[in-house]
């Protein structure tokens, strides 16, 4: 008996420890008073992150140790999105009053603008990439049309698209993770880009669909997007509301006339940036914690409840790696 009891507590421990190995996340930096919600990992060694007050980190060593840097001359300026493609090779941009796009080849060491817009209401949210180094980089619509511009030069050059979309009356878009459009790598609709406030909607192939996500308000609607062979992923909320799980998640297959729909289980609290670790694992994160669905976005389990803006898996490799306030970064291991 003595020994059955022993072994069943083993058995329960081992559970335990089963179960924290399925996702073991790790804050490895930090910095006082910087809000991390650019980031891109080209590798499992080479990570960047962008942030506010100017501020860059870099790490080649797989997150071991970052040099944290302050882009020379844009010291006030909020660095909410950055691509980055490879240790030495990046582009960062800043969103507003005015935008700028700014380029490094050196690995971070000096920085050229390659993009500037000071029009009156300039408000950059977010910039995708595919492999070939085409780009798109979206802003708030002025004067109702979405302010869109393009590169095919890995952001080395930039033109604007004078015929974007029409956006509806109080609709924008979140600069929260830099991930409410991605590149799909599919021609005939290579990029998704997901709205909010008054509306949410997402624009695809020159069609746009309405997200039964929340909605009315500034600060509802959709703030990222995934996407992998056909099927698309959206989560937001509410950024003010962390704790309300209303209509923070849409699933479409865009294979079948983009059909929505929503989650079994939805993820916990409002949600900035979501992403496809596999073709099951899903990925999201927000202020109010992070969660990981294994059946491509039904049924999702909050599995900490440390805050992050922006998570991202490396391009070519395995390794996740999520930042946020506080200039936090974080490892996230799963079997
Ligand atoms: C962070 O901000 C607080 C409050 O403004 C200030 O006291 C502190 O010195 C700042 N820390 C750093 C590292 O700049
Ligand atoms: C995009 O739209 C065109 C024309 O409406 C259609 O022929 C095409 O199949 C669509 N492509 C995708 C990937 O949905
Ligand atoms: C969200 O819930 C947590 C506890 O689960 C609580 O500490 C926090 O204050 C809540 N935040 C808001 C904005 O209600
Ligand atoms: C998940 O959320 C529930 C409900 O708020 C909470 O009781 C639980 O502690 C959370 N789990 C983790 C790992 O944060």
């Amino acid at each position: 008996m003595k020994h059955f009891y022993t072994s069943f507590l083993a058995a329960l421990l081992l559970c335990n420890i089963a179960f924290a190995q399925g996702a073991t996340l790790n804050i490895i930096a930090a910095k006082e008073n910087i809000s991390i919600r650019g980031l891109s990992v080209v590798s499992d060694k080479i990570i960047w992150c962008s942030g506010s007050k100017g501020s860059i980190a870099r790490s080649i060593d797989g997150g071991k140790t970052f040099r944290w840097t302050t882009v020379a001359g844009y010291e006030q300026n909020d660095f909410r999105d950055i691509e980055a493609f490879d240790e030495n090779k990046a582009v960062i941009m800043a969103i507003g009053a005015p935008s700028y796009i700014l380029s490094t080849k050196d690995g971070g060491k000096s920085w050229q603008k390659v993009f500037e817009d000071s029009t009156d209401g300039m408000f950059l949210d977010a910039m995708a990439f595919d492999k070939k180094g085409n780009g798109i980089v979206i802003g708030d619509p002025i004067n109702g049309m979405i302010y869109q511009a393009f590169t095919n030069d890995f952001g080395a050059t930039w033109t604007k698209n004078n015929n974007a979309a029409k956006a509806t009356k109080g609709e924008s878009f979140f600069a929260s993770s830099g991930t409410n459009i991605v590149a799909t790598a599919n021609k005939k609709q290579p990029y998704l880009l997901v709205s909010g406030g008054m509306v949410s909607r997402l624009f695809y192939n020159s069609s746009v669909l309405p997200l039964a996500m929340q909605k009315g308000h500034e600060t509802t609607g959709a703030n990222s997007v995934a996407y992998l062979k056909n099927k698309a992923v959206v989560v937001g909320g509410d950024f003010s509301k962390p704790n309300n799980s209303d209509s923070n998640c849409i699933l479409v297959d865009l294979k079948r006339n983009a059909k929505c729909s929503k989650p079994i289980k939805a993820p916990l609290g409002y949600k900035s940036c979501v992403i496809f670790y596999n073709k099951n694992t899903l990925i999201a994160c927000g202020t109010s914690g992070v969660d990981i669905s294994n059946d491509v976005g039904l049924q999702w389990q909050n599995i900490s409840k440390e805050s992050f803006h922006v998570v991202q898996k490396a391009k070519k490799g395995k390794a996740i790696f999520l930042a946020g306030a506080k200039g936090r970064i974080a490892t996230l291991v799963l079997d």
